[in-house]
């Protein structure tokens, strides 16, 4: 499509330095939980920036928010794109951020081309795709696609055991959490902008990931329980240490996963709780948060039931009681070819430098991809580093990450004749 489309740069890194202010961390790191008071402020500053824009502003029962650019046929399915605004503890500011603010950008770039969109273009602002506060990551886009029931309103709890509803009550955001959930259609495509989190980009100077897979993510609750005592009187034959216990299992996993047959399976022993926790006291109860991830969802599976083995040899020789809880088990999602085309002619448009890639951290596009016609664009992060403080991304491949997503929405909102 022959468009004039300009980037705000200079407004669009001041907007992602500001949002990043809203923090409870010191800077450069970013800790924005969701429903924390500096999420709620964000979400409020953001709000202004939208109706600044002349956008229309909808959130659902979970926070979800809706930014609406109404199209000449309001009534067909429109496309959309977004991504999420909380940050894991101690991260930085571009993850999720950029598919946000650069989408807000995309909108209004295309807003200044005099461009008029013919299906709606919404924005999505997706409630906690980090799993910080509840244990389980993507809620807003799981309940959207209906991956969640309703019923994680009660069941789901953060670690003041205060359940999803109560918090996000006090939130401000009320209301039937089954009516989050979008129906079939309500998209004729999503696209979500986001920085790659990997070296690949970056290593081969090229700007643009056109996403075709999402890897499978898995993650489980290990909960070990042993016997407790004085550190100094009791003896070492017949300890029931928890936390020996738990190391072999954290080396069991690391092992499991690089033995897999296959570089893509990747498995984290993120969180460790241990219980008294006192240096003269042996661990009693251990409790570790497990990630696991492949972009083979059987491979993913088969590592799965090799760490429960090795967890009940453990349990058996050590003579502690071993418990998993799985939190949630995904399988992979593949690109829509249409909105492949999409990126890759917009990339054609620009004469920018592309590849197809695969996305091994999850997104909230892994769950609309559900419901809609989905892909991803990636930009190149500085030596692939994320969910850290450094986390870096140069304005410039923003921008290039921003037009390309404006094009790609540009175009999918012009195609009348494409019914999913
Ligand atoms: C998302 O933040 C992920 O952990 O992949
Ligand atoms: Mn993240
Ligand atoms: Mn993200």
């Amino acid at each position: 499509m022959k468009m004039h489309i300009e980037i705000d740069k200079q407004r669009l890194k001041q907007e992602i330095d500001t949002l990043a202010a809203f923090s409870d961390a010191v800077p450069p790191a970013v800790t924005r939980v969701v429903f924390s008071e500096q999420d709620l402020r964000a979400r409020t500053w953001l709000k202004q920036r939208y109706v600044a824009s002349s956008l229309s502003v909808r959130e659902d029962a979970v926070g979800n928010t809706f930014i609406r650019w109404e199209g000449s046929h309001p009534d067909l399915p429109a496309v959309a794109t977004g991504s999420h605004i909380d940050a894991i503890p101690h991260s930085g500011k571009f993850d999720g951020v950029v598919g946000v603010l650069g989408g807000l950008e995309a909108v209004r770039a295309l807003q200044r081309s005099g461009f008029r969109p013919v299906r709606s273009i919404e924005l999505v602002q997706f409630t906690a795709e980090e799993p910080t506060r509840f244990g389980i990551g993507c809620i807003g886009s799981r309940l959207m696609s209906g991956v969640l029931p309703a019923s994680v309103d009660q069941t789901l709890q953060d670690s003041s055991v205060e359940t999803l509803e109560v918090v996000r009550t006090r939130a401000g955001f009320g209301g039937d959490l089954a009516s989050v959930r979008l129906p079939e259609g309500y998209y004729s495509a999503f696209l979500e902008l986001h920085i790659e989190q990997g070296p690949v980009l970056e290593r081969e100077h090229v700007t643009i990931g056109i996403v075709t897979d999402i890897a499978a993510p898995a993650s489980f609750l290990v909960t070990l329980e042993g016997q407790g005592g004085h550190a100094g009187g009791t003896l070492m034959p017949g300890r029931r240490d928890a936390l020996c216990a738990a190391s072999e299992l954290i080396l069991a996993i690391e092992g499991l996963a690089c033995s897999s047959g296959a570089v893509d399976t990747v498995a984290t022993v993120g969180t460790c709780e241990v219980h008294p926790s006192a240096i003269n006291s042996i661990p009693s109860r251990v409790k570790l948060g497990v990630d696991l991830r492949d972009t083979d969802g059987e491979r993913r599976n088969r590592v799965l039931d090799a760490i429960k083995n090795a967890a009940e040899q453990i349990s058996q020789t050590r003579q502690i009681q071993i418990q998993m809880e799985m939190l949630n088990a995904d399988p992979p999602a593949s690109s829509s070819p249409r909105v492949l085309r999409a990126i890759t002619s917009a990339c054609s448009e620009m004469e920018v430098a592309s590849r197809q890639i695969v996305s091994r951290a999850y997104h909230d596009s892994l769950f609309m991809s559900r419901i809609a016609p989905t892909s991803m664009i990636f930009i190149p992060c500085r030596s692939g580093v994320s969910h850290r403080p450094d986390e870096y991304a140069d304005i410039d491949d923003i921008a290039v990450g921003v037009e390309v997503l404006a094009r790609s929405l540009a175009e999918l909102s012009c195609d009348l004749t494409w019914t999913n």
